[in-house]
């Protein structure tokens, strides 16, 4: 396994390979990330991963300082699952100079639950995600990159992007990994206490039950989806969290449902210190 650090070297170790596929993360690996590899190396014919914290999609208050690096130990599991080259650009590498020039994705896409609370969340990792994809694909007739559907949003923001730019990369969605008691993996899950991290399923729990009731009132949904979340939102502040949104939308957009719609239910919240987020399609 190679890793580098410069665009100019990526393209290098990249030189030879018709259809790369890649698998960009910001290091601290868990299982969820080592099958979206495994899941990549299916796919193309070079496995690139991208180890890189990106300081655009933080806000001034987050966690950007402390977010685990843990770069031998991920480049240990990189090897391990089969990964060819690691991208590990230093900010320099990637950002030479300020990035001033944006992509910003869809406001009414990017706009609302995790870019609602998180104000520039998308902005920041559109850019980088574009970014990345012209380091890895640029020159190449075709490509794959494979996300988490644990950052659904995102992933839609994702797909939007490549649909709008024409980009020759398929992009592949791979199902959230859960520890066993169902917790969805997520490298903030290291910031848990132990009682914290006993708690933190409810999370999922929440999400599960909103999902039944909303599939149970499907007739009346809109009628009754407010008062579902807000009865989702309040059992879980009784618990000690801080909710931001526990929602069911249309899968489609993300956009309130109507009746027939497929449907997603999406949350976050903070449980001390940590936010977590989590999803059902349902
Ligand atoms: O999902 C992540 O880890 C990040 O948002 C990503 C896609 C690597 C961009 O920094």
């Amino acid at each position: 396994m190679q890793i580098v650090r410069s665009i100019d070297e990526l393209r290098v170790a990249l030189g030879a390979s018709h259809k790369p596929s890649f698998v960009p993360t910001m290091g601290n690996l868990h299982d969820g990330h080592l099958r979206l590899v495994r899941e990549a190396q299916s796919r193309g014919d070079k496995t690139v991963a991208s180890i890189f914290v990106n300081r655009l999609q933080f806000l001034p208050h987050e966690d950007f300082d402390s977010y685990p690096r843990t770069f031998e130990a991920d480049c240990t599991k990189l090897e391990a699952n089969g990964c060819d080259v690691v991208f590990a650009p230093r900010e320099t590498d990637l950002y030479p100079q300020p990035q001033t020039v944006k992509v910003h994705a869809d406001p009414a896409l990017g706009d609302i639950l995790e870019g609602q609370f998180r104000p520039g969340f998308f902005t920041g990792v559109s850019t980088v995600v574009m970014k990345l994809f012209m380091s890895v694909f640029a020159g190449k007739v075709q490509g794959v990159a494979v996300f988490g559907k644990k950052d659904y949003q995102q992933l839609m923001v994702i797909r939007q992007m490549v649909r709008q730019f024409a980009l020759p990369i398929e992009i592949v969605g791979v199902d959230t990994c859960r520890a066993e008691d169902g917790l969805a993996l997520s490298s903030r899950n290291g910031y848990l206490s132990e009682s914290e991290r006993t708690e933190a399923v409810q999370l999922s729990m929440a999400l599960r039950a909103l999902g039944r009731d909303a599939l149970a009132a499907a007739n009346a949904l809109s009628t009754h989806l407010h008062a579902l979340e807000a009865k989702a939102m309040e059992g879980l502040r009784q618990r000690g969290w801080q909710p931001d949104y526990l929602t069911v939308r249309r899968r489609e957009d993300l956009q309130a449902p109507q009746a027939g719609d497929a449907l997603v239910v999406l949350g976050a919240a903070r449980l001390g210190n940590t936010r977590l987020i989590d999803n059902f399609e349902i």
